[in-house]
């Protein structure tokens, strides 16, 4: 029986243009889902939209629709982001249907009939921008004078009727939780930050709001609609079937593998997210991990600057499978990053055309011109050949456990260790030479370069689905013999195989053309 995994991205808020932020958190899930099942796993990807809340009531007024108008169409713009960056995920959620306004509700009978909620009254402060709750001593002026929360958003002062959660209760309970699984949230520092957080005291959390409605009403009293994020983290459940939790998916991939998060909303994954589940007597999920922020050139990304950075520019300036490389390649995961023209130009014609692409391009065509277009029969393989070939084979168990880490950057960094030594390996050979003098050899020669291409099309897959793809067909290998399953020597291509003519994979940037230059 294949093990599940179950892995999630956060769902975006409807009231924003899908930018590279957004791209960024299901890319990195992306790669990871697409990872699991070529080694094997049975598994499941959610992304989604999240749509309630006073938040994206505002902007459609401001576009002056009804939020469900409004929501259908900006809802599709996430969707058509996934298909530009080829996402794989295998459910997309949106909080607007009708199957997560029934978990919802469960979830908060679940905690009512717990006696985990119970109907006060609230007087604080709110910020619209992160739809957080925030104390008076944990906000300071901007330059205004206005009060703002420490995301930078302002405040207004809320009074209203209000069902509260006893998070009160859940502090100790949290910290033992975290002590006994010590990477429920990835990286380490992030995990210090919320247990001091924790440590600090936790006040009883608002889960209600009276003032407007768009969003799910509160079961028997329906004045009330529910916290935006209660209502928001429960698609997490809702995307495995939840409330039905005996059979079916529930049963099958919860508790969660991974929630991937931006560190911005990392307290609500981490602190009240375990909290209602573990208060509704549901598992808690096994990971959080929170991702950095990028910057644009050096400058914060927003709106009001007018640097944001949109995924369709990207993908139409460089190609898909660059930016999702570079994306993940750039800096340290759990980092943030600076997103500039030429760090991007700089990884796609070094490590990409230069180093990946001109290997596959230079063995490939000497294959074409000296061995008959086949795939060359091999003699017996000395030890420079069984060295890089074994080296080749092993890659996978260090790369699954950085992948197991989300260490992105690392599993790339590795795979470019296989890269660059085939290309000293051909240096050193030099199978142009042996063309004369001992064309056996060559052919040896050209056909360890081609079972180590191999080897790499296939690790490289899950970041660059397309180029991959097309780097095996070169190397005819069937569509069904890609996975983890087949790298090593059991699977090695069969000489005398047909290939077809090679193509160029990974085109240099040419900047005076100011596009791409066919290789
Ligand atoms: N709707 C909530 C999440 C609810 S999950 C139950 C939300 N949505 S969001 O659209 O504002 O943000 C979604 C993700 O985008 C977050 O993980 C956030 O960190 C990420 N990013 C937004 N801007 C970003 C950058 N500039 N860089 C990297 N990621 C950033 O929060």
């Amino acid at each position: 029986m294949p093990k599940q995994y179950y892995l999630t991205t956060p769902i975006y808020y409807v009231n924003d243009v899908p930018h590279i932020g957004h791209a960024y958190t299901t890319l990195a899930c992306d790669v990871l889902a697409r990872f699991k099942r070529l080694d094997g796993f049975d598994v499941k990807f959610l992304t989604g939209t999240d749509e309630h809340g006073q938040k994206v009531a505002k902007s459609a007024e401001a576009a002056g629709v009804d939020p469900q108008t409004f929501t259908d169409r900006v809802s599709q713009n996430f969707r058509d982001l996934a298909d530009l960056m080829n996402f794989s995920h295998d459910d997309f959620i949106r909080t607007t249907e009708p199957r997560h306004k029934k978990s919802v509700q469960d979830i908060w009978t679940r905690l009512i009939e717990r006696d985990e909620i119970y109907l006060g009254s609230y007087a604080g402060w709110y910020a619209v921008r992160d739809e957080a709750f925030y104390t008076e001593d944990e906000l300071t002026k901007n330059a205004e004078g206005k009060k703002i929360a420490p995301s930078g958003a302002e405040v207004e002062w809320v009074e209203e009727p209000s069902y509260f959660f006893r998070l009160s209760n859940w502090g100790d309970k949290l910290l033992k939780f975290y002590d006994e699984q010590p990477d429920f949230i990835l990286p380490q520092t992030r995990r210090n930050e919320v247990t001091s957080f924790v440590s600090g005291g936790l006040q009883d959390l608002s889960v209600s709001r009276t003032t407007f409605d768009w969003g799910i009403p509160v079961p028997g009293d329906d004045k009330h609609i529910m916290y935006v994020w209660l209502d928001a983290l429960t698609n997490y459940i809702t995307g495995v079937g939840y409330p039905e939790t005996e059979t079916g998916e529930y049963a099958h991939y919860w508790p969660a593998d991974l929630h991937m998060v931006g560190k911005d909303i990392l307290r609500f994954h981490a602190v009240y997210w375990p909290a209602f589940l573990m208060a509704a007597e549901l598992a808690p999920p096994k990971r959080v991990y929170a991702h950095g922020w990028w910057t644009n050139e050096g400058e914060k990304i927003s709106k009001s600057l007018g640097n944001i950075i949109d995924p369709i520019d990207l993908v139409n300036k460089y190609g898909l499978d660059q930016v999702r490389y570079f994306l993940l390649r750039e800096m340290p995961f759990g980092n943030d990053g600076d997103f500039s023209h030429t760090a991007i130009v700089t990884r796609m014609n070094s490590e990409l055309a230069n180093d990946y692409g001109n290997l596959a391009q230079r063995v490939l065509s000497m294959i074409n011109k000296n061995c008959d277009d086949k795939v060359p029969e091999p003699g017996s393989f000395t030890s420079d050949d069984a060295k890089i070939l074994d080296f080749i084979g092993n890659l996978i168990s260090g790369v699954r456990q950085d992948m197991d880490r989300q260490a992105f950057n690392e599993v790339l960094e590795a795979i470019w260790v296989g890269v660059r030594m085939a290309n000293a390996y051909v240096d050193h050979q030099a199978p142009w030479k042996l063309k004369k003098e001992d064309p056996a050899r060559m052919a040896t020669v050209l056909y360890v370069l081609a079972e180590t291409i191999r080897h790499l099309a296939i690790l490289t897959q899950p970041f660059m689905p397309d180029s991959s793809a097309a780097m095996l067909e070169q190397l005819s290998v069937a569509e069904d013999a890609r996975t983890f399953a087949h790298l090593g020597p059991d699977h090695a291509l069969v000489p005398g195989t047909a290939l077809p003519a090679p193509q160029g994979v990974f085109p240099r940037f040419q900047e005076d053309e100011g596009g791409e230059e066919g290789a």
